[in-house]
């Protein structure tokens, strides 16, 4: 390799570095200093082997998951497939965000005893996020169309679509506006920045 390729190399690779550690470490999501934690920062989710959802959830994962029936999604649609009604990625957030299940229950531990602060809680133990935006069942959309509204691809910005088990349809989830490993580092872990509503924008044409 030329000298100067190896330099432009060499310095892609230290910002590659250091914006990869600026993304989940020390962000809302690195619980590694809490004694709980075990000093880890990706354990409370995920877990190498043996994650006790892992099998059902996916994403290996190893935290516990609340067990409702049905969530009440938007406007009080009840989702016709109980759990399966949320896309997988937003089930996994209301793991803790639900703010029913403790934080150190992971790994198998059951009766944690450290919850979320109240003013995180989204559907706060109930399973009712009929005054959140709409997501999984009730917000589908194509993501290879390019006149809809909403429009996932408008502004050139491509938003995460992902799906509700055993349906095909593309769905918004959690996990479209945010990035929960905090890859964008934005405020509240978005995934593309709200200024002047450009994450908005980025769906709805308007
Ligand atoms: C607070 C919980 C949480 C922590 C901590 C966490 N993750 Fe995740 N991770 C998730 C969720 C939820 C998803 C699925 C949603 C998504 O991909 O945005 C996911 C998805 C993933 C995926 C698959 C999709 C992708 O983005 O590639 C990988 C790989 C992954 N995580 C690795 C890690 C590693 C490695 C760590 C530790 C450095 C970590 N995660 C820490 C919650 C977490
Ligand atoms: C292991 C538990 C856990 C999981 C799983 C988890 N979170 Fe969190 N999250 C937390 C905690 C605890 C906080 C608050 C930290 C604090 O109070 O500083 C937080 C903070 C946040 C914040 C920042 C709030 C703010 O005011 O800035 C957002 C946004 C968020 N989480 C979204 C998500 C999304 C979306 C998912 C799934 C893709 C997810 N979380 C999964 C535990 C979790
Ligand atoms: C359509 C985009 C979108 C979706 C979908 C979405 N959020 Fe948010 N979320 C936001 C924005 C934007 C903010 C910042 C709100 C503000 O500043 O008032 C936010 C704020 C938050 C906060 C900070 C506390 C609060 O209430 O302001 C948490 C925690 C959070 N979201 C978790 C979640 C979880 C969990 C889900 C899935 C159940 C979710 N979000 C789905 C866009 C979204
Ligand atoms: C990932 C794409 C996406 C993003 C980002 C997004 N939305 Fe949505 N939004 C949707 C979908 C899909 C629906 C459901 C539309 C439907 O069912 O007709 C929806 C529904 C809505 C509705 C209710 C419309 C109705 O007819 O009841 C409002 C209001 C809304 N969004 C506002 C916002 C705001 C404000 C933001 C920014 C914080 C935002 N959206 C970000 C995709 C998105």
């Amino acid at each position: 390799m030329k000298p100067r390729l190896l330099i432009f190399t060499m310095a892609i690779g230290l910002v590659i570095t250091t914006s990869a550690q600026a993304a989940i470490s020390g962000s809302d999501h690195d619980f590694s200093g809490q004694a709980w934690s075990g000093g880890t920062i990706c354990q409370p989710c995920h877990a190498p082997h043996d994650g006790p959802n892992a099998s059902s959830l996916g994403l290996l994962w190893n935290h516990e998951v609340p067990s409702y029936a049905n969530y009440t999604l938007y406007e009080g649609a009840t989702s016709n497939d109980g759990f399966a009604g949320l896309d997988r990625d937003s089930q996994a957030c209301m793991s803790c965000h639900d703010g029913s299940i403790a934080l150190d229950s992971f790994g198998g531990t059951t009766n944690g005893t450290q919850f979320i602060g109240a003013s995180k809680q989204i559907g706060a133990g109930t399973g009712d996020l009929s005054n959140d935006h709409p997501i999984g069942a009730v917000a589908v959309y194509d993501v290879t169309s390019t006149s809809l509204t909403p429009d996932p691809k408008a502004n050139g910005v491509r938003i995460r679509s992902m799906t509700v088990a055993g349906q095909a349809e593309s769905v918004v989830s959690c996990a479209s506006c945010h990035s929960v490993h905090n890859k964008a580092s934005l405020p509240q872990l978005l995934r593309v920045t709200n200024s002047g509503s450009q994450l908005c924008l980025a769906c709805h044409v308007k």
